[in-house]
């Protein structure tokens, strides 16, 4: 029987790439976006997840087999810690009984390469502790203080935690689901090209994010991995980072970080 899996962000980029895969496969895909999606809702809102989780409940009567949750923004604004974090983990979270009700599930979640650079404590631990309003209160404040450009490594450094602190927890491993992440270094999609097309852009990222194996990457350079660790192949991974940066992460953080 087809497996029945949740592609967040899959009218674009990473997700786009991730649920032509699974469809290849013979997958049957639930895309969840703003909008071009089998569910269209806004995972920024809490309003627009409890829609969003209802509606999967009802496409996928019950049992999902797989998430893979790739919807998320990069601005400087706080409604990037709502859909990185909060649109994942209460999706994830909403959803873990329909997963536990499937013979193999697993969550794939995407970091980032960022979740290695500076973040905003408070952010992190506001969304850690559950408190969206207090996130969005401390991403606000990071915002007026010039530290936008915090917001998004924030959000993707209290997502890789949540991940490694959920995996083993009640509900979650014991219930047979595996919860890992990729890591991306810089990918070439809508996110980030317009940014990427002028020069002096072009050569901070790369000064930033150096990727001497092959370069910047493409949506399919990403989504193959994730695809693999949210199939029923990998049996005894969970809570893992798995970096897909070109060797972003090891140029960084150097050979002790492993
Ligand atoms: P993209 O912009 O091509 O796709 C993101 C998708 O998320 C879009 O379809 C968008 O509509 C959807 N989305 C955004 N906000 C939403 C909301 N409020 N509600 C519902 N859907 C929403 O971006 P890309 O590059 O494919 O990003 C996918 C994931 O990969 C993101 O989590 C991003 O942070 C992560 N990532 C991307 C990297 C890159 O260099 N492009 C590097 C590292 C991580």
């Amino acid at each position: 029987m087809a497996r029945r899996v949740v592609v967040t962000g899959s009218a674009s980029g990473i997700g786009g790439a991730v649920a032509s895969t699974l469809q290849q496969q013979g997958d049957t895909v639930i895309g969840v976006d703003r909008a071009t999606a089998d569910v269209c809702a806004d995972l920024a809102t809490e309003s627009g997840r409890r829609e969003a989780v209802a509606e999967v409940w009802r496409q996928c009567d019950g049992v999902l087999d797989a998430l893979v949750a790739c919807a998320g923004m990069a601005d400087p604004d706080p409604a990037t810690v709502a859909v990185n974090y909060f649109g994942v983990v209460e999706l994830a979270t909403a959803l873990r009984p329909a997963l536990a009700a499937a013979q193999a599930p697993r969550v794939g979640v995407v970091a980032s390469i960022s979740g290695t650079q500076p973040f905003d404590a408070d952010v992190v631990s506001s969304c850690l502790a559950g408190q969206e309003h207090d996130a969005r209160r401390h991403a606000a404040s990071a915002v007026t203080a010039g530290n936008g450009h915090r917001l998004y490594p924030s959000s993707k450094v209290a997502l890789t935690r949540w991940v490694r602190r959920t995996c083993v927890a009640p509900g979650w491993a014991d219930a047979g689901i595996a919860l890992n992440a990729v890591a991306p270094g810089v990918v070439l999609t809508p996110m980030t090209e317009p940014l990427l097309r002028d020069e002096t852009m072009r050569a901070a990222a790369e000064n930033a994010v150096p990727m001497p194996l092959h370069g910047m990457a493409s949506p399919s350079a990403i989504s193959r991995p994730l695809c693999w660790l949210v199939s029923s192949e990998t049996t005894h991974i969970t809570g893992q980072v798995l970096y897909v940066d070109g060797g972003a992460e090891v140029t960084l953080r150097g050979e002790c970080a492993g």
